[in-house]
C-alpha cells in the first residue's frame, strides 16, 4: 500500500449500485467522464463489486487512470442486509467477518487497499450495539494492518453517532447518509461531522428530494444559470460541506453532476435551498 502520497479527496463520488451488468461498463465510463472517487459495497443484493473491478481494469488498461489516482470505497455489511451470496463466513465472529469481506473486496477490485472502508450501517436501527462495536474494531485492524486508508459509517442517525464517540476511541472519516431536504438536509448529523472535521457524503441527494428539483425557487436558479435543477443541488452540496453522490446511468447526466462544480451559487441561494422545506 502507498501511504506515502496525500490522500487526494474527489469532490464527487460516483456510485454503482443497482448495476448489475452494466456495473463494468458504467464504472468505466464514469472514469472517462472524469469522476475519481467511486464507492461500492461487497454486497452482491445490492452492488456488483466484481465487475466494479472489472471496469477498473478496463480503465487502467486504455490508459484513462491509474490506482493511485483513485478514490476507492467499499463497505462491510452485515448478514441481516445481504442475500445469500455472502463474502464472509457467517458463523465466524464479526471481526474476522470484517477481515474476509475486506479480502474478498481487495480481490474484487483488483487492489490491495481501499481508500475508505464503511460500515454499511449499524446493526440497530436505534443503538450502537455490541455487535458495532465488534465490527468497528475490526475495521480499525484491517486500517491499522493497511488494508484501507480511512474509515466511514453509514445509514447513522446522531444517536449512533453519539454512542459511538463514547465507545471508540477513533471516530470516523466519513459519515455516509441518504440526504433528505425535509430534515434540513440531514442538518443535525452534518453539523455533527463538521465540529469532528467529519466528511459526510450525501447520497439520494436527488432521488429523496423530488419536492425540492421541482421547486420554483430552484428552478429559477437553474434558469438563470443555464443550468439543470439536478446541477443546483449538486452545486448547493457543496456549498453546505457536502461530499455528493451520484448513480446515475447517462453519460449526459454524468457530464453535467461534474459540471455542477463550476457553477455560481451566491450564499442568499444557498440559504434559501437549505431552508426550503426543512
Ligand atoms: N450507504 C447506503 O446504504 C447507500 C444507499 C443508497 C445508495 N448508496 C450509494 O449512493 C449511490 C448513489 O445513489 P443515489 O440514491 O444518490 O442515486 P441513484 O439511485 O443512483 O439515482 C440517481 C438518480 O438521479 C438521476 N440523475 C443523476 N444525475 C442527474 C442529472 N444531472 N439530471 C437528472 N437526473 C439525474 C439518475 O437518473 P439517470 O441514471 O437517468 O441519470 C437516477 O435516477 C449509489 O450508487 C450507492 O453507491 C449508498
Amino acid at each position: 500500500m502507498s501511504t506515502e502520497q496525500p490522500l487526494a479527496i474527489p469532490d464527487f463520488l460516483y456510485g454503482t449500485a443497482w448495476k448489475e451488468d452494466r456495473t463494468p461498463a458504467l464504472t468505466e465510463l464514469a472514469l472517462r467522464m472524469g469522476f475519481r472517487g467511486i464507492d461500492t459495497a461487497n454486497q452482491r443484493r445490492h452492488y456488483f463489486e466484481a465487475g466494479v473491478g472489472q471496469g477498473l481494469v478496463a480503465a487502467y488498461r486504455a490508459g484513462v487512470v491509474a490506482r493511485r489516482d483513485l478514490f476507492l470505497q467499499t463497505k462491510f455489511t452485515y448478514q441481516s442486509g445481504q442475500d445469500r451470496r455472502l463474502p464472509y463466513d457467517p458463523a465466524a465472529a464479526l471481526s474476522v467477518q470484517v477481515a474476509q469481506s475486506m479480502s474478498s473486496s481487495l480481490e474484487h477490485l483488483g487492489t490491495d487497499y481501499v481508500d475508505c472502508y464503511v460500515l454499511h450501517g449499524p446493526s440497530s436501527s436505534y443503538d450502537w450495539t455490541d455487535a458495532d462495536v465488534q465490527a468497528w474494531e475490526g475495521m480499525i485492524k484491517e486500517r491499522d494492518a493497511g488494508r484501507t486508508r480511512h474509515l466511514g459509517v453509514s445509514n447513522v442517525s446522531l444517536r449512533h453517532l453519539e454512542q459511538m464517540a463514547l465507545a471508540h476511541s477513533e471516530a470516523p472519516a466519513f459519515v455516509q447518509n441518504r440526504c433528505f431536504a425535509r430534515l434540513g438536509w440531514d442538518r443535525d448529523i452534518r453539523l455533527f461531522c463538521r465540529e469532528r472535521k467529519i466528511i459526510y457524503q450525501g447520497f439520494s441527494l436527488l432521488t429523496a428530494n423530488a419536492e425540492v428539483l421541482h421547486h420554483p425557487l430552484v428552478a429559477g436558479l437553474a434558469a438563470r444559470a443555464s443550468a439543470t435543477p439536478a446541477q443546483v443541488v449538486f452545486r448547493f452540496s457543496r456549498a453546505v460541506g457536502m461530499l455528493p453522490m451520484t448513480g446515475t446511468s447517462d453519460a449526459e447526466h454524468m457530464k453535467q453532476d461534474l459540471a455542477s462544480h463550476d457553477l455560481a451559487l451566491s450564499p442568499d441561494a444557498v440559504q434559501a435551498i437549505e431552508s426550503l422545506v426543512g
